[in-house]
């Protein structure tokens, strides 16, 4: 049994992964900025990075830090100020712990660090892994790149720092998904473009079983890729929604409506990318969902 404190575990993984973790007999203690729910559950404690406010102590004994902390970037539009938010909402909590940790002398034996595969960019011909150079080649690279190069800001105060780079995660309820079915109620599912562009994802499960052997084993990689071993194209992604949610027809919509609704964060619509993971196929996991229809069925 470890403990492990999950920053910014009160949003879609961490809610997830602390019933995982829990599940496995580990102390989970989650650190949010939201006072109410801190009040009603005993495992949440009140932090906010901003004001800089936390009561040390909570790092006493912990075992594992997993930072989760990061503003949704599928919500609101990105003007300058929203791009802002989103930037200095993951790394203010990252240098907030780095001072906290360099004031108290704390160190924590392991730190999983969030990060996202937006840091490969838009890659319209080659499949990348944890090898391949990264540049900054758009907003979304850019923002994981600064988030990366402030996460290692962490490694004095650990002994072993993880960057981990999530693909985009399925689960039936919440996110992506969630906001494709809930058009499915209309009798269709809107998508947008060709749908040639490859979209790399993972399932919640499988997300919260690799962090969960992270946590086992004895010696975590430096930078690791959560992607399944399949990406799927959009076309084949909408198509099999469509049977998924039983809904008659498709709803292909052009692309320049996309751009006029969600401005530029249309990207996140099909962004291409083929991302493999190296480390995955190293530590010998066995995915719960290899593929999306794996994935719709189970
Ligand atoms: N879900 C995905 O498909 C996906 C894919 C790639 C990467 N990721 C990354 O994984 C992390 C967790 O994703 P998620 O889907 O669980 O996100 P989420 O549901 O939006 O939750 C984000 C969490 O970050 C905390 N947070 C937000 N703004 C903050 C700020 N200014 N200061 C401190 N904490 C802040 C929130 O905690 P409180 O409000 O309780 O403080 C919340 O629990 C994010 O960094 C996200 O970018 C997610």
């Amino acid at each position: 049994m470890a403990k492990i404190i999950i920053a910014g575990g009160s949003g879609m993984l961490g809610k997830e992964l602390r019933k995982k973790l829990v599940s496995e007999n580990h102390e989970v203690v989650i650190l949010s900025r939201n006072k109410s729910i801190c009040k009603q559950s005993s495992d949440h404690i009140y932090w906010n990075p901003e004001k800089q406010w936390i009561d040390p102590n909570v790092f006493v004994s912990t075992d594992v830090l997993i930072n989760l902390c990061g503003s949704n970037i599928s919500q609101g539009r990105w003007t300058s100020q929203r791009k802002k938010e989103l930037l200095e909402s993951r790394i203010i909590p990252i240098h907030f712990l780095v001072d906290v940790f360099k004031r108290h002398q704390i160190r924590i034996p392991k730190i999983l660090q969030a990060s996202a595969i937006g840091i490969y960019g838009r890659q319209d011909i080659e499949s990348v892994d944890e090898s391949t150079r990264v540049s900054s080649t758009d907003f979304l690279s850019n923002l994981c790149l600064q988030w990366e190069k402030s996460g290692t800001l962490l490694r004095p105060y650990c002994d072993q720092l993880s960057l981990v780079r999530i693909g985009v995660v399925l689960d039936k309820q919440e996110g992506m998904l969630a906001k494709i079915a809930s058009t499915s109620g209309f009798k269709f599912i809107a998508c947008f473009g060709k749908g040639r562009e490859t979209l790399s994802w993972i399932s919640g499960t499988d997300f919260c079983n690799i962090v969960s052997k992270l946590i086992d084993v004895v010696e975590i990689p430096n930078i690791i890729n959560l992607v399944s071993p399949h990406w799927t194209t959009y076309s084949s992604f909408y198509l099999q929604l469509k049977h998924f949610f039983k809904v008659p027809f498709l709803l292909r919509l052009p692309e320049f409506l996309g751009k006029w609704i969600f401005g530029e964060m249309f990207v996140l619509l099909n962004y291409n990318q083929k991302v493999k993971s190296k480390n995955l196929t190293n530590m010998n996991y066995q995915f719960i969902h290899p593929s999306l229809e794996d994935f719709l069925k189970k």
